[in-house]
């Protein structure tokens, strides 16, 4: 029989943009939820929704399944050291896009604790989350996914399981390499169509009702015909997910001319100190290149994510 959703108890690391609202979705679907962040004020609100917000790691430290979801490997380790000093969780559900090899190394370091380990990458930004759409790529064990899977599934629109080890990880780095391609990809044709005199929303309704579009060239629509460059996910977060990418290409032999010319676009953007913005100010990248000064179209434009 199914354990009910409440008798679990889960432990939360990092309320980012992301973390934020992933949580937010299981204190609100009814768990039992206890959250942690670096900047506790982030946090705070969470408890509204039902979450309980802790001011120590070690809170969190002998909860039945422990989530994690902060920047990089380094800050992982970093979190997760403090966490398990002085207790252990059954298991650890690690979400941040994190390397093969720092994911190998973490699942060292849990099966020594005696913890169980996913590795549970998520594809979708905040917005996503709150449409009830993020999907996530898992590995590790079978039996371990089995337990974690109802509160995988209350996130957003299910997971898919990929095997054994770390293998969700390179399905993942492979998923924000293309995000980084056809982004780049997305703003060089926007522009080209603009420069030959048609209006940005005009050609990206046209292209998101083709067989070209997709929930993600719909959803970043708003952003490219009103310059709405609120960050969803930093140049700098995509520029670690393009090098994790041309590193694995590296150790696997396998060529990536794409994502090694895709990478060296968005480091001249980082390099001019465009860093704070979405991702997505490539467009405005695109367009200096072009000769073109972009302005705002100021069209009602939907996300498609209802
Ligand atoms: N944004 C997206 O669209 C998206 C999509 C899919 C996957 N991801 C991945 O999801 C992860 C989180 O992304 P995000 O956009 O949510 O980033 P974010 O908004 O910058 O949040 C980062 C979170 O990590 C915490 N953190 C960072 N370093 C830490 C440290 N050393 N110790 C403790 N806490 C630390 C931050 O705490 P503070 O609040 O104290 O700074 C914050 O909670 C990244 O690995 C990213 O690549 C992002």
């Amino acid at each position: 029989m199914p354990i009910p959703i409440k008798d679990t108890k889960l432990g939360w690391i990092g309320a980012g943009r992301m973390g934020y609202a992933m949580a937010e979705r299981l204190a609100k679907g009814g768990c039992d939820i206890a959250v942690w962040n670096r900047t506790r004020e982030k946090a705070l609100p969470l408890e509204k929704s039902g979450a309980k917000v802790v001011n120590q790691l070690e809170e969190l430290s002998t909860k039945d399944i422990l989530f994690v979801m902060v920047s990089t490997y380094d800050d992982v380790k970093e979190v997760l050291a403090k966490a398990l000093a002085k207790g252990k969780p059954r298991m650890v559900v690690e979400c941040s896009s994190i390397s093969l090899e720092g994911s190998g190394e973490l699942r060292k370091f849990l099966s020594s604790k005696g913890v169980e380990y996913l590795a549970a990458p998520v594809s979708g930004n905040a917005k996503v989350i709150k449409a009830g759409k993020l999907t996530f790529v898992v590995s590790g064990p079978k039996a371990a996914y089995e337990k974690a899977k109802p509160y995988l599934d209350m996130m957003g629109v299910g997971s898919s399981y990929v095997g054994e080890g770390e293998l969700a990880r390179i399905a993942k780095i492979c998923h924000n390499v293309m995000l980084g391609v056809v982004i780049q990809n997305l703003c060089e044709i926007t522009v080209l169509a603009e420069k030959a005199g048609m209006p940005r929303h005009a050609f990206l309704d046209f292209l998101n009702k083709s067989v070209m579009g997709s929930m993600f060239t719909r959803y970043k629509a708003p952003a490219l015909v009103n310059l709405d460059f609120h960050v969803t996910f930093t140049p700098k977060l995509l520029r670690k997910d393009l090098d994790l990418g041309l590193d694995a290409g590296r150790e696997l032999e396998v060529p990536m001319p794409l994502t090694s010319l895709t990478r060296d676009i968005l480091q001249q953007m980082i390099g001019r100190g465009m860093t704070e913005e979405d991702f997505s100010t490539l467009l405005v990248v695109q367009a200096k290149n072009s000769g073109l000064e972009l302005k705002p179209e100021n069209v009602p434009v939907g996300d498609g994510l209802g």
